[in-house]
């Protein structure tokens, strides 16, 4: 069985469903702190804090494999420090401590673009390079990376982690991330033609269409142990562009559509992050290929949210 913790959110939504369509609905529980009336197939409410619970559940369940979703993401974190710091690792501690006790075999756990920072080269990051997060999100990933290769190393745990850059899907909904404007731009273009952008036109980040993001995560899941080189966590690089470039996209397609830039607080976090990211370890341990450009992401992005507002 495999157990989803964060199973509400932006990317747990999609990867419950893909997982279930591949190894059926009763093979994957998902969990999440609240209740989800509209999910199908097993689910149990579950506090990422509550390792009590965790452990009844793993048990209950027979639960071999986890992907551990539940965080704080960049710019929630940053109002709750303290919370955020406690809650992106405790929780990263009790999933990896059932794997070193042997209760689970594989783990999941995603890192983040904000591991970079301020002196990290900002184009074609390289996998090992400058990590200075001036974030409490981007410094608790960080740590979690070197938890996740110190558990591999010394107690031998099956951990395994990717880099994710700013996600886009139009199936849920990102909370409190710095990339999350890509998202709400393509609901606002729909619903009232214009966008005010929290960041500023030229902000260019990293980004990832969600289906490619979630066939990322299983394709490593699935890859043979040996293929896995690092334990820490791979560089993913996706498609780098601004505000500005994802409008004149969106444009092409509903030509009346309008951007403004209001950049907030978020902007001192998008500057610190790189720009584009360098993934070659990902291509060469597993494979790794990307398929959605800005282009394709957006016209079937647009596509499916205009089923769903019409
Ligand atoms: N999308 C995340 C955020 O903006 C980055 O991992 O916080």
């Amino acid at each position: 069985m495999i157990l989803i913790i964060g199973a509400g959110g932006q990317v747990g939504r999609e990867l419950v469903e893909k997982l279930r369509e591949k190894k059926g609905k009763e093979q994957v529980l998902a969990t999440d702190i609240r209740a989800l009336e509209d999910m199908e197939g097993p689910f149990e409410e579950l506090n990422a804090l509550d390792k009590d619970r965790l452990h009844e559940l793993v048990e209950q369940y027979q639960v071999t494999e986890i992907y551990h979703l539940a965080a704080l993401l960049s710019a929630n974190a940053e109002k709750q420090v303290k919370f955020a710091w406690e809650l992106n690792m405790d929780s990263l501690f009790y999933v990896l401590d059932l794997a070193k006790e042997g209760k689970i075999k594989k783990i999941f756990w995603p890192s983040s673009i904000a591991v970079f920072g301020p002196n990290t080269p900002r184009e074609n990051t390289p996998q090992h390079t400058v990590t200075d997060p001036t974030t409490v999100y981007g410094i608790s990933k960080l740590a979690g990376e070197r938890w996740c290769e110190y558990y591999a190393k010394n107690y031998d745990v099956d951990v395994r982690s990717i880099r994710y850059p700013g996600l886009i899907g139009y199936k849920s909904m990102p909370g409190g991330g710095t990339t999350d404007y890509a998202v709400d731009i393509y609901h606002q273009a729909l619903k009232e033609g214009k966008y005010e952008c929290f960041l500023s036109e030229n902000s260019y980040l990293p980004m990832m269409y969600m289906e490619d993001a979630i066939r990322a995560t299983i394709e490593l899941m699935e890859a043979p142990a040996e293929n896995i080189k690092i334990k820490s966590s791979y560089n993913l690089g996706g498609i780098s562009f601004s505000p500005q470039e994802i409008a004149a996209e969106i444009k092409k397609i509903i030509p009346d559509f309008e951007i403004s830039y209001a950049p907030d607080f978020r902007q001192k976090i998008a500057d610190s992050w790189p720009s584009s990211i360098d993934d070659q370890d990902a291509q060469n341990d597993w494979n790794w290929e990307i398929e959605y450009d800005l282009s394709k992401m957006s016209a079937d992005i647009i596509k499916n949210l205009r089923k769903h507002y019409t």
